[in-house]
C-alpha cells in the first residue's frame, strides 16, 4: 500500500457546531495524518467551482447555499490508503446508511448536511487538493 493525500473538508454544519476538533481525532486516531489545514469562508464561485461535477443534480444548488452558509475547514490528509481509508472513517454519504463509529453516524444531520467531504479517487484527491492548496503548503 502507498502512502496518499487526500482532500477533506469539515462542513458547515459541524463548524456550526464547534466539532473541528473532534472531528479531526477520528482521522488522527485512525493514523491518518492532517499536514494542511485552513478554516475559510468559501463564495458561491468557489463552490459551484468545487462541486461542477453535480451541476446537473437537483441537489446542487441547495448544495452550493449550504457550502456557503458558514465556515468550512478544508484539509490535506496523509496516511497508508487515504483516500479509501478517508471515506471508511467518513462513512455513508447519507448518515442514515453509515456504519456505528463513522463521522457521519455520530455527527451528521442528513445527506446535505453530512458533515464532512472526503475525495472519491486518487486522481480528484489531486485536483481537489490544487484547488485549495498551494504546492508550497504542502511540504511537510
Ligand atoms: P460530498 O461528499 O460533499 O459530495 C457531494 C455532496 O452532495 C454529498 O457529499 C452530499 O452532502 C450532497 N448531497 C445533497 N443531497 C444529496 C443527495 N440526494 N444524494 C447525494 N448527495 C447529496
Amino acid at each position: 500500500m502507498a502512502i496518499e493525500n487526500t482532500l477533506s473538508i469539515i462542513k458547515p454544519d459541524a463548524t456550526r457546531r464547534n466539532l473541528t476538533g473532534a472531528i479531526n481525532s477520528y482521522f488522527e486516531k485512525q493514523g491518518l495524518q492532517i499536514v494542511a489545514q485552513k478554516r475559510l469562508q468559501l463564495t458561491k464561485a468557489m463552490a459551484e467551482r468545487f462541486y461542477e461535477v453535480h451541476k446537473a443534480r437537483p441537489f446542487y444548488n441547495d448544495l452550493v447555499n449550504f457550502m456557503i452558509s458558514a465556515p468550512v475547514v478544508v484539509q490535506v490528509l496523509r496516511g497508508e490508503n487515504a483516500v479509501l481509508k478517508n471515506r471508511e472513517i467518513m462513512g455513508a454519504t447519507n448518515p442514515a446508511d453509515a456504519a456505528a463509529g463513522t463521522i457521519r453516524k455520530d455527527f451528521a444531520e442528513s445527506v446535505e448536511a453530512n458533515s464532512v467531504h472526503g475525495s472519491d479517487s486518487a486522481d480528484n484527491a489531486a485536483k481537489e487538493i490544487a484547488f485549495f492548496f498551494a504546492e508550497i503548503e504542502l511540504t511537510l
